[in-house]
């Protein structure tokens, strides 16, 4: 997510075009123009600047009219399927995780991130607080990925995993690894018919494509890798690839608090 900062007494500030959008004066595009068009004021001062940041307490108005702010919100969890950008835009135009969730009765925003060909457990929100909690190294929550690798992957690799391995931005922490299959002898995707071993790894940090650098640092380059877990949400089969659904209440609170939400 691009948005959530905290100010100076340590509240969530959000963009106001984002604000306004959530609001449902009108989409994120218009809303920009309205700002540029110097009809937004925050606090009875006009706002012409983009991505200017407001809390909670500030007053918004659009040509004079107060904006409630009283949001509902949403939580969903998506089957991100390969090929799809895990952002609201993209400039080279691809497929991307907003889009798929464009029917959704409320712009959600996805909570990490997930590379373009990673598949797997995506959850989709507009609390803003939970997300940046659950995306914050502090909170440690647990991610467990199938990892697709040409094997056999021996002893030693899985010990370096489980250790923690040395990457350009640093060591890893210890994950969890255990073997889910012996080689499979299958396709994965055309062309590759070599034999994959397949793996479950669970972290608990957020560097970018470190399941991929992770594997490729201890000489298995990854042929294909899945989310299967983030917390306490973890993929049953039900969900297709590029569906969504709701979170349960039960699984709302039990993410809260994973994160000291009550
Ligand atoms: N690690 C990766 O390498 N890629 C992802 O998409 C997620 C974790």
């Amino acid at each position: 997510m691009d948005v959530e900062h905290k100010d100076q007494n340590g509240e969530l500030a959000e963009r106001l075009q984002k604000v306004l959008a959530q609001a449902g004066v009108a989409s994120r595009r218009q809303v920009e123009r309205l700002i540029e068009e110097g009809r937004v004021t925050v606090n009875g001062i006009t706002v012409s600047v983009l991505g200017t940041k407001v809390n909670s307490n500030d007053t918004i108005c659009v040509d004079g009219t107060l904006i409630e702010r009283s949001e509902r919100l949403f939580y969903y969890l998506l089957n991100k399927p390969m090929g799809v950008i895990t952002s609201a835009r993209d400039p080279q135009g691809r497929p991307t995780v907003v889009e798929i969730m464009r029917d959704a009765p409320a712009r959600v925003y996805p909570v990490g991130r997930l590379d373009f060909d990673t598949s797997g457990l995506l959850v989709m929100t507009n609390d803003g607080e939970l997300a940046h909690r659950l995306m914050h190294p502090s909170y440690g929550v647990e991610k467990t990925y199938r990892v697709w690798v040409h094997g056999p992957v021996g002893i030693k690799a899985l010990e370096q995993l489980r250790e923690g391995v040395l990457l350009n931005d640093g060591k890893t922490a210890p994950a969890k690894v255990v073997r889910r299959s012996g080689l499979l002898k299958r396709r994965i995707v055309d062309q590759m018919s070599e034999p994959l071993e397949v793996l479950e790894i669970t972290i608990h940090e957020g560097k970018n494509r470190q399941v991929r650098r992770m594997f490729g640092a201890i000489g298995y380059p990854v042929a294909k890798l899945e989310r299967i877990a983030f917390g306490p949400l973890a993929q049953d089969g039900q969900l297709q690839s590029g569906s969504y659904r709701s979170l349960t209440r039960e699984e709302i609170k039990k993410l809260r608090s994973l994160v000291g939400l009550t």
